[in-house]
């Protein structure tokens, strides 16, 4: 674990709160107000999401590959969702079933690789999510505000099975 990495979690909550405050809260509650059964989130970060997981959610896992921001994430999780359980895991390699949720969230995570932590934000997302074979529905696209432009452009939507 390198020195940026911990910076990064230490720096990350601070970062946001200026653009959080000026719309990405509350684009996080509409997203994921559809978030119903059992729920698991990839790349949870420091656990922004939390808070704002709806009722209709029975059972929530949180994965996060980054230990400082692991760190972070379940003081966090234990405070507001204390049956919610946290895994150390990257998203190419989680330890659950094919198909054993109802609902998988991500959000920011294609942020740009060498100062995102393993992220891409010059990553074409929609693109990648058709080309593996799920259809995205109600597609939004913006600009994530008070943000450097490289991290700017927003997609936000449902990426569901055909069918
Ligand atoms: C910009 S942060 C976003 C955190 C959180 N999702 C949010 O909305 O605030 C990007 C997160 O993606 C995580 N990440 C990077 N590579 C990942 C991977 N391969 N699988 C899952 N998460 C990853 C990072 O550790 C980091 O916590």
């Amino acid at each position: 674990m390198s020195l940026y990495d911990r910076l990064f979690a230490r720096v990350y909550d601070r970062s946001m709160a200026g653009s959080e405050e000026a719309g990405p809260t509350e684009k996080r509650v509409a997203l994921l107000a559809a978030a119903t059964g059992r729920v698991l989130e990839l790349g949870a970060g420091t656990g922004l999401n939390v808070v704002h997981y709806p009722p209709a959610v029975r059972e929530l896992v949180l994965t996060e590959p980054d230990e400082p921001m692991l760190r972070r994430l379940a003081p966090r999780v234990a405070a507001s969702r204390p049956r919610a359980s946290t895994i150390c895991a990257p998203a190419e390699q989680l330890p659950f079933e094919a198909g054993s949720f109802d609902t998988v969230v991500s959000t920011l995570t294609p942020i740009w690789r060498r100062i995102g932590r393993g992220c891409h934000p010059n990553r074409a997302t929609a693109a990648a999510i058709e080309a593996a074979g799920l259809e995205l529905d109600d597609l939004q696209r913006g600009r994530f505000p008070q943000a450097p432009r490289f991290v700017e452009p927003l997609a936000m939507g449902a990426a569901v099975k055909p069918g």
